[in-house]
């Protein structure tokens, strides 16, 4: 791992939405508390023909928006650590240009690159003829990383020609979560799990990542993508991953990415009949009527919105456990969980009493607050004549008000302070995109040879039936 801490960040796409949301309020947010370092510099750059001034307005702007206002205190010193260099990505002059105005780091560079995937490759070519991918450089990328495993492989190939893999940070987002972080402290920071955490003790595991919103403004990007490129292949593996693998010797980037790519490789071939794909209708959510997917697009489209999955993990500890994964734009709630559904019992010394136990459940609220609880059974109060009670009742292990006293951050902070300071735990190493495309590209290729098309459901119910069937065929009942 290369130690330093980068005294110069670099934003490509500092004009784009990603920017405006996320990057400028998480840098501000840590620049007001100093984690930054003195001397930070930000050079923002991208196709817009601004100024300094224009972009420090236009992040004036985004952090006013993005930022509550609680957190702006530091806004005045973070707006005069911005510069901007406006560049055509295709134009080297360009890069010679930008490379004078990023001048020499004391420290190290670290460079943030959300761009459209087409300017990748000029992109990193510009950086290696201008100078800017030498020695104490990093480089984090945003996704999308390409389209499948091909086209990442063109991108990570790209990538490794200017920087080695201990100076490339492929970015989740969902790794900066706090809550998807927690999975961690969960399972290894206590006994009472891992013996339990295996097909002996669990009979099958859910993934579900519902969200509200639609297309929102991203009509070229989310078309060509759909949501099994767009959620499944990074997010949701990651959270498959993080559930699945085997305990890490240390919490370390080497560790943790060597017990998670395992699984990945462990994957097994989907069936045609373990998916169910869906687009979505005109609906209502929370009583707001919502056009249909076709509508928002403005023209007819086989692109999923909706994609659930039942997954098998080929490996000693999950053989025989089906991963019911889900997830849809257009559902009722926003809602990211994991449940682990564990085993009945082996025997019921209550059977012969008339009363039924309910096998245990954990599940893993992630957003949109982290809330944890087990379900557990407990005995009725009461002097049994009727029969014994036995109920099922809630443990609450983690609820959202636990640390109520700490700052909520977004989880660009965390990684965009990871990547100043060198730290690649929470990213994503090639072997691991590279698993997550080739199991994708595999679905994708069962869906074209079945020509399957998405069903349609309605924007605000849980999906396609056929994707509550695909659980229930098992005897499992979606968790809602
Ligand atoms: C992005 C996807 O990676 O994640 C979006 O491209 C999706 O389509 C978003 O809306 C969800 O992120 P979060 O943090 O809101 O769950």
């Amino acid at each position: 791992m290369t130690q330093f801490t980068s005294d110069r960040l670099l934003l490509f796409g500092a004009t784009g939405d990603l920017s405006r949301r996320m990057l400028l309020p998480s840098l501000c947010a840590l620049d007001a508390e100093g984690l930054l370092g003195p001397n930070i510099e930000i050079i923002g750059t991208a196709r817009s023909d601004l100024d300094d001034q224009g972009f420090r307005n236009f992040a004036r702007e985004a952090l006013e928006q993005f930022l509550p206002a609680q957190r702006r205190g530091g806004m005045a010193q973070f707006l005069n650590r911005l510069s901007y260099q406006p560049l055509d990505a295709n134009d080297i002059d360009s890069f010679h240009a930008l490379a004078q105005k990023v001048g020499t780091p004391k420290q190290g560079l670290s460079i943030f690159l959300s761009t459209a995937p087409s300017l990748f490759e000029p992109t990193i070519h510009g950086l290696e003829k201008s100078g800017l991918a030498c020695e104490n450089v990093r480089i984090g990328l945003e996704k999308p990383l390409g389209i499948d495993l091909e086209s990442s492989k063109v991108i990570n190939d790209a990538v490794a020609h200017a920087f080695p893999e201990d100076r490339i940070y492929r970015i989740d987002h969902y790794l900066g979560k706090e809550t998807v972080q927690n999975l961690l402290a969960l399972r290894f920071a206590n006994l009472m799990f891992e013996p339990l955490w295996n097909a002996a003790h669990i009979d099958h595991v859910q993934i579900t990542v519902a969200e509200t919103v639609g297309l929102e403004s991203r009509v070229a990007y989310y078309d060509d993508s759909g949501a099994l490129r767009d959620m499944v292949q990074n997010h949701m593996l990651q959270l498959l991953a993080l559930v699945a693998m085997e305990p890490p010797v240390s919490y370390n980037a080497t560790s943790i990415r060597n017990e998670k790519v395992k699984v990945l490789h462990s994957l097994r071939k989907v069936k045609p009949e373990e998916t169910v794909t869906g687009q979505y209708r005109a609906g209502a959510i929370g009583g707001k009527a919502v056009p249909g997917y076709d509508d928002e697009l403005g023209k007819d489209s086989n692109t999923e919105t909706f994609v659930a999955i039942k997954a098998h993990i080929d490996n000693w500890r999950w053989q025989g456990v089906p991963f019911y994964m889900r997830t849809g734009k257009r559902m009722p709630k926003r809602t990211t969980e994991i449940v682990v559904q564990f085993r009945d019992v082996p025997h019921s010394i209550f059977h012969g009493r008339g009363a039924k136990t309910v096998p245990n459940r954990l599940v893993i609220g992630i957003q949109p607050e982290e809330n944890i609880t087990l379900s557990l059974m407990a005995k009725v109060p009461g002097l049994d004549r009727d029969g014994y009670g036995l109920r099922s009742v809630p443990l609450a292990i983690l609820t959202p008000d636990a640390f109520a006293d700490r700052q909520r951050r977004i989880a660009y902070e965390r990684l965009l302070l990871d990547l100043i300071e060198g730290d690649q735990t929470l990213f994503v190493r090639r072997d691991e995109v590279e698993a997550q495309w080739e199991w994708i590209d595999a679905i994708r290729a069962v869906w074209e040879e079945q020509e399957q098309e998405p069903r349609t459901y309605t924007a605000g119910s849980w999906g396609p039936s056929a994707a509550i069937a695909l659980a229930e065929r098992d005897g499992v009942t979606w968790h809602e």
